[in-house]
């Protein structure tokens, strides 16, 4: 299941995030590419060390602090802190791949697994051509290409690709999530439930069927989270 969410980083954020970047040197982005991924990954990325990281993944995180829909579908139990990159003009791209399922954390301490993954866009579209981010589903491949500020959350496990940049720059932000609930068609049922239940609370209220499904999606979350 894919979902965007758009307006996720205000306007005055946005304009601050890109400010942080623009006085921010590029590194390789190999750093966290696993050996498959590495062969056709080639793509700049902020660096550890880059004195605004700490801000900007704050920023990023607490954004994604206000949206209900985005934890709704993810369900996230621990969000990997977010990482920023850069495919320029070069024909930077980042060619098939799924996401490596064990990420180590930044500060070498622990892993994260890999569940959800998520890119927020913060060049505008039309900024640069190419640079699609493709992902492939069960019966489709979805090509993504997101406002300024919005968000794409997809399955670690699909396949998926950024097409090579061809003019301008592609500048992104993408983090890595491990989900209470591990299995993506779990996830999608329990989004799904979820929806149907606030669509019929918002017309019929505390009706008690929507208390009873409410109780089911507890129930079903019991049985398949783990924290
Ligand atoms: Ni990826």
């Amino acid at each position: 299941m894919l979902m965007t969410l758009d307006n996720v980083l205000t306007r005055e954020e946005l304009a601050e995030a890109r400010e942080m970047i623009a006085h921010s040197q590029w590194a390789s982005g190999l750093a966290t590419a696993g050996t498959q991924a590495a062969a056709v990954k080639d793509n700049q990325q902020l660096p550890e060390d880059a004195p605004f990281l700490p801000a900007l993944r704050r920023m990023v995180l607490a954004a994604l602090n206000r949206q209900p829909l985005f934890f709704s579908a993810a369900l996230p139990l621990k969000i990997l802190a977010p990482f920023f990159n850069r495919y320029g003009e070069t024909g930077n791209r980042y060619g098939q791949h799924t996401d490596g399922a064990m990420r180590l954390t930044p500060d070498g301490a622990g892993y994260v697994r890999a569940d959800v993954s998520a890119t927020l866009f913060l060049s505008e579209p039309e900024e640069y051509d190419g640079g699609i981010l493709a992902v492939q589903d069960t019966f489709a491949t979805h090509n993504i290409k997101l406002k300024a500020g919005s968000i794409v959350v997809y399955p670690s496990s699909s396949i998926h690709e950024v097409t090579p940049v061809t003019r301008g720059a592609r500048i992104g932000c993408f983090m890595f999530m491990q989900s209470m609930v591990r299995d993506a068609e779990k996830r999608r049922v329990l989004f799904d439930l979820d929806l149907a239940i606030q669509q019929l609370r918002q017309q019929v209220g505390e009706a008690a069927p929507v208390v009873s499904l409410t109780g089911t999606y507890h129930n079903l979350l019991r049985r398949w989270a783990d924290t």
